[in-house]
Order: structure tokens, then sequence, then C-alpha cells
């Protein structure tokens, strides 16, 4: 499949190292393509993985990833033109995270998330919110001592979008998703995270998850 990955950071990173090492065809979009460490980085990757503009990776991409800031997710759509997300289904890993004064919160409110505003730019995509509530080193090949099942929560509007994106979630080593329902309970998703990167600051590691234990 072609994967198209909107960011050059810690999670486009990942995420497309994940798609690249399953035989996956990967255009990472960033503003600085020809940046030398993002040019290394791409070489040591397993697999197929190009450098591109944001409009590069969302016209390859048959699936697309949104990987960047919240506060810039809008203005990378936007750079890399609606039309290629038409019909798509698109993974939106964003967090709409603010840290004003040095405090981590939302830009958005409890009747919105950033995920609907991405929706809202892109009416005609299957935006589904997934990974947003797990650190960048356990989105693939997770390793977290814990739960004997490892699922991921995902929210979304389509219902064979989300499958897709629970083929990709198990194909990254976890056990599944935990459906939470439609785009609206992306709020809730987003909400957990200021509380993730409190826990995080307590207890000095950026590599954990949110995870359901049950029976
Ligand atoms: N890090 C985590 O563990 C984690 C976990 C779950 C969710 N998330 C979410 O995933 C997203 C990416 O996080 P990250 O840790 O990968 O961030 P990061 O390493 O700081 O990378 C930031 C990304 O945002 C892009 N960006 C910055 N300013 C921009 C602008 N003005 N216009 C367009 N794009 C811009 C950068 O694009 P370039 O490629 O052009 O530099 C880069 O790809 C965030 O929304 C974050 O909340 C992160």
């Amino acid at each position: 499949m072609n994967v198209g990955v909107l960011g050059s950071g810690d999670v486009g990173k990942r995420l497309a190292g994940g798609f690249a090492a399953r035989g996956h065809d990967v255009v990472v979009g960033t503003r600085s393509p020809g940046k030398a460490e993002l040019g290394t980085w791409a070489a040591g990757v397993k697999g197929k993985v190009r450098l591109g503009s944001f409009s590069d990776a969302a016209k390859h991409g048959e699936l697309l990833v949104l990987a960047v800031h919240g506060e810039n997710a809008l203005e990378a759509i936007e750079a890399a033109g609606q039309d290629a997300f038409s019909r798509k289904v698109v993974i939106d890993v964003t967090n709409p995270l603010t840290f004003s004064n040095g405090v981590v919160g939302l830009f958005v409110g409890t009747t919105d998330s950033l995920s609907e505003r991405v929706q809202k730019a892109l009416p005609t995509a299957k935006v589904v919110k997934a990974f947003n509530t797990v650190g960048s080193p356990q989105m693939v090949d997770p390793r977290v001592p814990g739960p004997s099942r490892l699922e991921l929560l995902i929210a979304g509007n389509d219902a064979t979008a989300k499958q897709q994106v629970t083929d990709v979630v198990k194909s990254f080593g976890w056990s599944g998703t935990i459906d939470v329902g439609d785009l609206a309970a992306a709020r809730w998703l987003e909400a957990m995270v200021p509380l993730w990167v409190r826990v995080g600051g307590t207890l000095h590691t950026w590599a954990h998850v949110w995870a359901v234990a049950r029976e």
C-alpha cells in the first residue's frame, strides 16, 4: 500500500518506519525535505521511505497519517491541498495541546476536538483518531509489561475506515483496538493527553501508554 505521512517529527518517523518495515511504500511530508538529518534517518530505515513536501505525501498515500503539531494541523492540510485527501482514510495522531505559562492544556473545549476540525476541513476523507494516547516509542512494536491484551483506543465516523486502521494497529504489534465511537469521541481521547503529559512528567518517561485493563 502507498502511505503518506504528514510530519517528520518523532511520531511521523516512528509510524513511517513501521509502515516501511511491513512492506508499504511511504512518503514522509515535511517543510524541510532537504534536511540532512532527515536524509540520514530515511537512509537507515528498513524498507521504502522517501521524503517530500506535505503535498507529495498526501498525493502519494492511499492511506494518510496526520502527525504534525496540533496547532499546525489545519495549516499542514492547507499546504498539502485538500483535494489530495479526497475519500482517503486519514489517521489523525495530533493532539490540540497548549503549554501556556508552562501548564499543559487543550485549545479545544469539551464540545469540540481537533479531529472534528480536521474532518470539517476534509469532508470526504475518513478521519480516524488513533495512536494519540500513547508515547511514540510504543506506537509500533509496543513493549510494555502489563495487560496481556494491549488495545489502542480509536474513534471515527466510518466503520470500514476503523477496520482498516485496526488492521494496521494489529500489524504494528497491538492486540487490537477499542472503538470508542464516532469522531465526537475524539474529544475524550484528546482530553486524556494533558493527563498523559502530567504522568510522564511525574514518572520521567515519554514511553507510557493509556491502556484498558479488563477481564
Ligand atoms: N511524541 C509523542 O509521543 C506523541 C504521542 C501521541 C501523539 N502525539 C502528537 O503527534 C503530533 C506530532 O508530535 P511529535 O512528537 O512528532 O512532534 P515533533 O517531533 O515536535 O514534530 C513536530 C511536527 O510538526 C510539524 N510542524 C511544526 N510546525 C509546523 C508548521 N508551522 N506547519 C506545519 N507543520 C509544522 C513538523 O513539521 P516538519 O516535518 O516540517 O518539521 C513536525 O513534523 C502532535 O500533534 C502530538 O501532540 C505525539
